[in-house]
């Protein structure tokens, strides 16, 4: 396709479309290459923020044209905190960051009364759902629990075996551990509300696909809408990849405020993670001190 251009362009062209049909975009496969929009990707891709971003766009993180794509390889909750990043130990003060813009508004604001019953709209909408493969595993859907008017939302990756028992979300092991980071914070877990990338458990708790992730967001994005959180915390890579749209190491993305849908967007790690490598918890709970700076809540004193 792009055979006739310079090695670094063509590297970077097709970085890019890789990375476009990893979000689920193949139409501009099906086009000509056009050599402008090739050296437009080139030169880093400005103007080019697809749909996909648009919810992102204070967020120049996402704009940043060199985002490390990690090709077919898996960002797992596994991996460990390996690049620096600037990061606020326990003991450090957190930083204190610049306000953002103002919020683009989404969709017009739900009336906190009537939140309850627009999510279930869209659990109706949602129905027995077998728009992707996961329907053929599944037990229970896990739509998503919690407060339908929650300053703050988890989302994870998707339903494990006591999930789609229960057809709650995190009510495991993992679900254990969430549930004490979510004391920590001074909250009650009927205080915040919970979801995942998929409402389907995958088999063997594989990490969600391409095509069930595709499937499967749109709803979780139009819980998003009608809860519209102050915070929303993605616990782990796939929760990451699939709010900011970009596939990239954990360590890169935390530590900082990321903007999506009019939230403030804050990655860490996924309990499971922290139930396999107990000392990332210390990491894990300097970003839960971002989400409740950012909620306004009161910092535990130091010891
Ligand atoms: N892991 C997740 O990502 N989500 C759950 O609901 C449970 C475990």
């Amino acid at each position: 396709m792009a055979q006739s251009l310079d090695p670094t362009t063509r590297e970077a062209l097709l970085t890019r479309v890789r990375f476009y049909r990893d979000l689920g975009l193949t139409e501009f496969y099906r086009r000509p290459v056009d050599p402008a929009l090739a050296a437009q990707f080139a030169a880093g891709g400005q103007g080019l923020a697809s749909e996909n971003w648009k919810y992102s766009d204070q967020d120049q993180t996402l704009r940043t044209p060199s985002f490390p794509l990690l090709s077919a390889e898996r960002v797992g909750d596994h991996e460990p905190a390996s690049a620096p990043h600037a990061y606020p130990l326990e003991d450090q003060p957190i930083p204190p960051r610049k306000p953002f813009p103002a919020a683009p508004e989404i969709v017009a604001a739900i009336p906190a009364a009537d939140r309850a019953a627009a999510l279930q709209l869209i659990r109706d909408e949602i129905g027995d759902c077998t728009r992707c493969a996961l329907h053929k595993g599944r037990n229970k859907l896990v739509f998503g629990d919690g407060s339908p008017t929650a300053r703050l939302m988890f989302v994870g990756e998707g339903p494990g075996a006591d999930e789609d028992a229960q057809g709650l979300p995190f009510v495991g092991k993992a679900g254990q551990l969430l549930n004490n980071m979510i004391a920590a914070m001074g909250l009650r877990r009927e205080e915040v509300y919970i979801a995942n990338v998929v409402k389907c458990r995958p088999p063997g708790n594989r990490v969600p696909e391409q095509e069930e992730g595709a499937t499967c967001t749109p709803f979780l994005f139009r819980q998003i809408d009608v809860i519209r959180p102050q915070v929303l915390v993605a616990l782990g890579a796939t929760a990451a990849t699939w709010l900011l749209g970009a596939r990239q190491p954990l360590a890169g993305l935390r530590g900082r405020v990321h903007a999506f849908r009019g939230a403030q967007l804050i990655v860490t790690y996924h309990p499971a993670y922290l139930l396999r490598d107990p000392r990332q918890k210390k990491e894990a709970w300097a970003d839960l001190q971002i989400a409740m700076r950012e909620l306004g809540l009161k910092l535990p004193a130091k010891a």
